[in-house]
Order: structure tokens, then C-alpha cells, then sequence
């Protein structure tokens, strides 16, 4: 029986010695000294021992456990120390402060995007889809804009094949609602539109956003109604905004539409050359010839039609005057926004 206890004390302290988290040490704690535990079961059958040896068997059990108890004791104590010191791990200053975290944010141009599209929301515009890759068809033939036509040039344009192009414009959008749905029709379309083109105003790839508005009798004073108002909340509550006689062969009348310039209040700066005014959109009524193209009785109903580029108003907005700023993606100029 002395063996057995001198065995169990063995491997209690071996255990003691590998158990790496408190929670492991109280398991050992149960396993050696617990009341079903191994030392316990071994008192507990002192009686079956001769009278002589009892007092032996019985004062070398009582030594084992007390070091068994001191063993989980010390082992305990070390382990916390382990946690809670920070001299005991290399390098770690629990003290010092921690790191800021970088919080990302919406790039400035679907900032402008989202809260362009939010003025015409609340006028009561919903948001409509076209696809990038679109038809020649629909990014100029339906448009109004045949092979040949000259309008083609203002647009330089990203071929595909013969058929299929990078839209130019968002306006094809138009022709795609108004192929589906029957006015009375009160839309914006907002997206990336491509240009083979690129300088300090111009980047490859931009955004606009494509107004359309069909009813009975929609005329060009709700045009200039809708549109100086979207000037003035975009902008200055007072902006100045003008309208000028134009041509798109999508729209008769066309008009392109100007603002106070925004950084001399009309005086004449460099960002307006010198003119006080600075162009932001493109609109007119729809022209009858569209509406045939997609079955709208141009005797029923009339239409205006808008578009307008989202850098330009952010680089207005921001003061900022070269457009490839937007897309260069370097973080210190995006974390200013
Ligand atoms: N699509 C024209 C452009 O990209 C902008 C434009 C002008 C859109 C007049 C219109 C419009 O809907 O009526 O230059």
C-alpha cells in the first residue's frame, strides 16, 4: 500500500507540474484529493490494515496529500501570475494606449451621386436602371442619333463591335422606361457612363445622372421649375441659375443650363473663364421623333428630359480643380471628405 501511495503521488505532481490553466488544476485537484478522489479511496480503506501498520499507512497518506495541496497551490499561483503580469510577457504593455481605428467612409463622388438622386426623390422621382454595355440602338439610334449623324463626334465613344458600346450617356435610360412603361413616367438614372477622353475635366469613365418626366401637358416652365430648384438645394439657396438656348437632337427646344459660379458669386474667375457662369446641365422636351420609337403619341403627351454630370458638381461643390483627383484613390486626399 506504500507503493501505491508513493505511485499516486508521482503522478499527481507530474500533473501538477503540466497543467497549463487553472481550470486543468482543478480537475487534478478532484482527481487526487477529492472525496471520491484516489488518495481519499486509499484512507478510507485504512481499516483493512493491520492494527501495526495503520499508524504508518495512515501518517504517509496525510504527508502525501498536504504536498499534493501545496503542489496545486504553488502551480495556481504561477499560472495566475502568467495572465495578469505583464513582465511576464515579452514586448506586451497592457498599459499603453491602444491604436485609433480607421473608420472608411463614401467616396465624394456617390456622396454627391446619392444626395443629387435625393433631391429629385423628394420631388417625387423614382430610380431607374440601365445596363453599361449597351445597344447602339438605344445609346443613339432611338436617341434620335443616326449612323452618320454628326452629334455622334460630340461623344467619343467606346466600341464594342458594330452593335454594342460603353454608354456614353445615361440616356438611353429613357428610351429603356419608356419602352416598359406607359406615362405618366417621373424618373432619375444615375450611373457610370465612358468616354475615350481624358484631362484635367475629363476621366474615361464618369457618372450622370438622366432625368425624364412624361405626361399630358409637361411644359418647359415645370422643366425650369424642377431644375432651378435642384440648382438651389445642390447649391446656394440663392444661386443664380440661367438657361441657354442648345442643341441635343433628343430634345426640341434644348437648353443648356448655367449657374453662378460658385467661387467668384458671378464676378469672373479663372474656374468660370472669366464669364460668371458655369455649365452643369443639358435638358430640353422630349423630341416628338423619340416618342415614336417607343409608341408614345407625341400628341398626347409632351416630356423634358435632363442630364447633368455628378464630378463636375462634386469638383464645384469641393472647390477642386483637377477631376482625376476622384479616382487616383490616394487616402489623403479621399479622408478630407
Ligand atoms: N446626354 C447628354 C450628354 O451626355 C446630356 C443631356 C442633354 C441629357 C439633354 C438629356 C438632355 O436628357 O435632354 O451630354
Amino acid at each position: 500500500m506504500e507503493n501505491q501511495l508513493r505511485d499516486i503521488e508521482k503522478e499527481a505532481m507530474e500533473a501538477i507540474e503540466k497543467a497549463s490553466d487553472p481550470k486543468s488544476l482543478e480537475g487534478l485537484k478532484i482527481k487526487f484529493l477529492g472525496r471520491k478522489g484516489r488518495l481519499t479511496s486509499i484512507l478510507k480503506s485504512l481499516g483493512g490494515l493491520p492494527k501495526e501498520q495503520r499508524p504508518i499507512v495512515g501518517k504517509l497518506s496525510n504527508e502525501i496529500k498536504a504536498r499534493i495541496e501545496k503542489a496545486i497551490g504553488e502551480r495556481m499561483e504561477a499560472l495566475k501570475g502568467l495572465a495578469s503580469g505583464p513582465e511576464l510577457i515579452k514586448g506586451f504593455d497592457p498599459s499603453l494606449p491602444g491604436r485609433r481605428l480607421h473608420l472608411g467612409h463614401l467616396h465624394p463622388i456617390t456622396k454627391i451621386l446619392n444626395e443629387v438622386c435625393h433631391v429629385f426623390e423628394k420631388m417625387g422621382f423614382s430610380v431607374a436602371q440601365g445596363p453599361e454595355i449597351e445597344l447602339d440602338f438605344y445609346n443613339f439610334e432611338a436617341l434620335n442619333i443616326p449612323p452618320d449623324h454628326p452629334a455622334r463626334d460630340m461623344q467619343d465613344t467606346f466600341y464594342v463591335d458594330d452593335k454594342v458600346l460603353l454608354r456614353t450617356h445615361t440616356s438611353p435610360i429613357q428610351i429603356r422606361t419608356m419602352e416598359k412603361m406607359a406615362p405618366p413616367i417621373r424618373i432619375i438614372a444615375p450611373g457610370k457612363v465612358y468616354r475615350c477622353d481624358s484631362d484635367v475635366t475629363h476621366t474615361p469613365m464618369f457618372h450622370q445622372v438622366e432625368g425624364l418626366m412624361v405626361d399630358k401637358e409637361v411644359s418647359f416652365s415645370h422643366l425650369k421649375g424642377i431644375l432651378t430648384h435642384f440648382a438651389q438645394e445642390i447649391f446656394d439657396r440663392d444661386t443664380a441659375v440661367r438657361f441657354r438656348p442648345s442643341f441635343f437632337p433628343f430634345t426640341e427646344p434644348s437648353a443648356e443650363i448655367d449657374i453662378q459660379c460658385v467661387m467668384c458669386r458671378g464676378k469672373g474667375c479663372r474656374v468660370c473663364s472669366q464669364t460668371g457662369w458655369i455649365e452643369v446641365l443639358g435638358a430640353g422636351l422630349v423630341h416628338p421623333a423619340v416618342f415614336r420609337y417607343v409608341d408614345i403619341d407625341p400628341q398626347q403627351y409632351s416630356g423634358f428630359a435632363f442630364g447633368l454630370g455628378i464630378e463636375r458638381i462634386a469638383m464645384l461643390r469641393y472647390g477642386i480643380d483637377d477631376i482625376r483627383l476622384f479616382y487616383d484613390n490616394d487616402l489623403r486626399f479621399l479622408k478630407q471628405f
